[in-house]
């Protein structure tokens, strides 16, 4: 039956941006091209999430867990981190994007904390057009914890009460910048979380594209996006 009611658009996108070893792989190029590869596409997807009207992207960029690979690999990272920063921030900053940092970003070292401030300080904008979120040293477990922490220290030290804790509570608990995902994509093929946003997908449409993320692009962003549209949210209800 055809839906009269308004189409929904996604307003807050996640994505788990998977497969940049398997590409470089796939195309014989050092891990480190991959993920170079990589981050060029987020300019991509950026450049049409402002066309889009989203009001933020929130990308996975290391996780925890990503502390456990090859130091090689970890080292050049952080130097991608930073070339990109240095890159992107001017276009971003025209674009009205506000960058953020989330996760244990102190974990990086001096370099990548200053360089992230850097960031930070350049874009940021009362009124941005899209709000940049990026996953860096990031753990939906250990986003809990620290939650758990912080909250259980305000009742001890009396700032708030037990029943006073809620979700709005735990959200301003929490290192990451969004409430709630409406859509996230995984690519890369694999369908798994890998402890990405937790609390905040509780709702969220997901889809995983089977592509590695260097070869991941607009139209397959778009399709995603229509595809979010197609899909009726009863978040619940009978409807
Ligand atoms: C994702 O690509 C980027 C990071 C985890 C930093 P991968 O490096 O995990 O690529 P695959 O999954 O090994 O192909
Ligand atoms: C998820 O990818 C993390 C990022 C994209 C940054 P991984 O490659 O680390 O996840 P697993 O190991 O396949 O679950
Ligand atoms: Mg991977």
């Amino acid at each position: 039956m055809a839906n009269s009611s308004k189409i929904n658009t996604p307003k807050h996108v996640g994505i788990i941006m998977d497969g940049n070893g398997r590409w470089a792989i796939k195309n014989s190029l050092k891990i480190s091209e991959g993920h170079k590869k990589g981050v060029s596409i987020v300019k991509d997807i950026v450049e049409e999430s402002v066309k889009q009207d989203l009001s933020s992207l929130t990308i996975y960029a290391f996780s925890t867990e990503n502390w456990k690979r090859p130091k090689a690999e970890v080292t050049a990272i952080k130097k991608l981190v930073i070339d990109a920063i240095n890159d992107q921030v001017p276009e971003l900053k025209e674009q009205r994007v506000r960058l953020k940092f989330f996760g244990h970003t102190y974990d990086f070292g001096r370099k990548v904390i200053d360089k992230i401030d850097y960031a930070e300080q350049e874009t940021h904008i009362k009124k941005s057009k899209l709000d940049l979120n990026v996953a860096l040293g990031y753990g939906g477990k250990q986003d809990i914890v620290d939650i758990t922490k912080k909250i259980a220290s305000s009742v001890s030290a009396k700032q708030i009460k037990i029943e006073d804790i809620n979700e709005k509570v735990i959200h301003n608990a929490s290192s990451v910048p969004v409430e709630d995902i409406d859509l996230l994509i995984r690519t890369g093929g694999d369908k798994r979380i890998s402890n990405f946003l937790l609390y905040q997908i509780a709702y969220a449409e997901i889809m995983f594209v089977d592509k590695y993320w260097p070869d991941f692009n607009r139209k397959d962003f778009l399709k995603c996006i229509d595809n979010f549209k197609k899909i009726n949210r009863r978040f619940g209800k009978r409807k």
